[in-house]
């Protein structure tokens, strides 16, 4: 049994937690785009882990972890995150596989994340400036560096030469050095090399042998590259076809496809947000959500749960469940209000327009329900849920199709409720 977890929303839904929480019935966890704008936050052995490159199954012994062919690498975040958690205590081993044909962030991409910011002025995208377009740009016009090349020295010499007499053009200046690049691509391959295999073989034999694989997403639904709110999205296929292309496996290898969706809607970067509180209640959420960024800090835009976004991942991956998480935020609220539809110009639109401008047009068109006074925090048994906690997560059931497997009340393992009897039940089978 294979399964997919992704973001259903505009990402930091709480995947991370969700995908440590489920790994033990996994045997392996690949992360199939994204790179380290992705920070995927576990709490595991009594302290916090961000995750950025690394499946969020890393945590637990024995699990194989791969990064596959559609991730962008950054050899050094991928080098700081394996020392910070091999230093508390984590042991990786042989238990890490990254693919030959995921495409490198070099030292320029960055440059040119932030020089395109600059440029786009009040246009920009607000990205977490990694170098992720960038080097999803030299992917497609197909002068990107791949992680196998830095095996054969000539060719990468050559690469690295004509990309950075590029950048030397772009940016003005003949500040760097393409040797430097060279050394210190030379001294990642000797460090990375040996984790470097084929992605799509070790998978095919993996499923062969009938070890369950756990897809990781990254980024949400409406920061796909092509589904997204487009141009306010990262540069990757976050959506599930991001798994075939990215890992290199056919769709009949993903058994289910669950959703991660917070109970409220937060998105950081620019872009249109339709239910965005930005009042007293906005920051209300932001505090007891502690809604800012887990890479780049930045507070993170609060609003209520977006019902037209959330279906409209549930149609686009064809989502099975969702794992709501964050319920416990709204805690204390005296009344909750969910965005079941929009109204554009005098008209009701039930589905997500395609459109940016016409989505920036969107008002939301809102649906009261009752808060709760005794607290969801740390609520195990979804019987133990308040009574009004009970019926705002069935409304969104309703609303959106799909039923809520899973139910996160703290950012603790601990602090879940695993709905019994749903369809997504045998994927958490002891
Ligand atoms: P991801 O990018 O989707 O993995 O999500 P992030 O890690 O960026 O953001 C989610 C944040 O919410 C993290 O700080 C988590 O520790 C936290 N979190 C996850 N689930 C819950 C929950 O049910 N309740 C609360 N209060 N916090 C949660
Ligand atoms: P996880 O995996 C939330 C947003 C950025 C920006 C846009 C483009 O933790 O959910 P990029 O650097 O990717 O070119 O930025 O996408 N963004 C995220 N927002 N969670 C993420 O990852 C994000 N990764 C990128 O804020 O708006
Ligand atoms: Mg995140």
């Amino acid at each position: 049994m294979n399964i997919a977890v992704l973001g259903a929303q505009w990402g930091d839904e709480g995947k991370g937690k969700i995908v440590d929480l489920l790994t033990p019935n996994f045997s392996v966890v690949c992360r199939y785009q994204g790179g380290h704008n992705a920070g995927h936050t576990v709490y595991a052995n009594g302290r916090k882990f961000v995750l950025r490159l690394l499946p969020s199954g890393i945590l637990h012994d024995g699990i194989t972890c791969v990064i596959g062919n559609g991730v962008v690498v950054d050899p050094q975040a991928l080098f700081a995150e394996i020392d910070e958690v091999s230093a508390a205590g984590v042991r990786i081993g042989d238990r890490l596989i990254i693919s030959d044909k995921a495409h490198l962030i070099l030292p320029y991409h960055r440059e040119l994340d932030l020089l395109s910011e600059a440029r786009r002025g009040e246009r920009k995208i607000g990205t977490t400036s990694r170098g992720i377009g960038p080097a999803y740009e030299d992917k497609i016009a197909r002068r990107g560096v791949r992680v196998g090349d830095l095996a054969n020295r000539e060719a990468l010499r050559e690469a690295v030469e004509h990309n950075v007499a590029a950048r030397n053009r772009i940016i003005g200046d003949t500040t760097m050095d393409p040797r430097r690049v060279l050394d210190e691509l030379q001294a990642a391959w000797e460090r990375m090399s040996p984790w470097v295999t084929d992605v799509s073989l070790f998978l095919a034999r993996a499923r062969a042998v009938g070890r369950p694989i756990m897809f990781e997403g990254a980024q949400g639904t409406l920061l796909d590259i092509d589904h997204g709110t487009y141009p306010y999205v990262t540069s990757s296929n976050a959506t599930v076809g991001g798994v075939c292309t990215g890992l290199g496996v056919p769709p009949r290898a993903i058994d289910g496809v669950l959703g991660v969706a917070k109970a409220y809607t937060t998105r950081v970067g620019e872009g249109p947000l339709p239910s965005e509180l930005t009042g007293e209640l906005g920051n209300r959420l932001r505090e007891s959500g502690q809604e800012f960024g887990a890479v780049t800090g930045r507070p993170r835009r609060c609003g209520w749960y977006d019902a037209v976004a959330v279906r409209y991942a549930v149609r686009i991956n064809g989502l099975d469940a969702l794992a709501l998480t964050k319920l416990d935020v709204l805690d204390g609220l005296p009344e909750l209000q969910v965005c079941t539809s929009y109204r554009i110009r005098g008209a009701s639109l039930t589905e997500m327009p395609g459109d940016v401008a016409q989505l920036a047009a969107c008002e939301p068109v809102y649906e009261t329900i009752a808060g709760w006074t005794s607290p969801t925090a740390g609520v195990r048994r979804y019987e133990e849920l308040p009574r009004e906690a009970r019926a705002y997560v069935s409304r969104l059931e309703e609303i959106t199709g799909v039923p809520a497997a899973i139910i996160s009340t703290g950012s603790a393992r601990e602090d879940t409720i695993i709905r019994q009897g749903s369809v997504a039940a045998k994927w958490f089978a002891p």
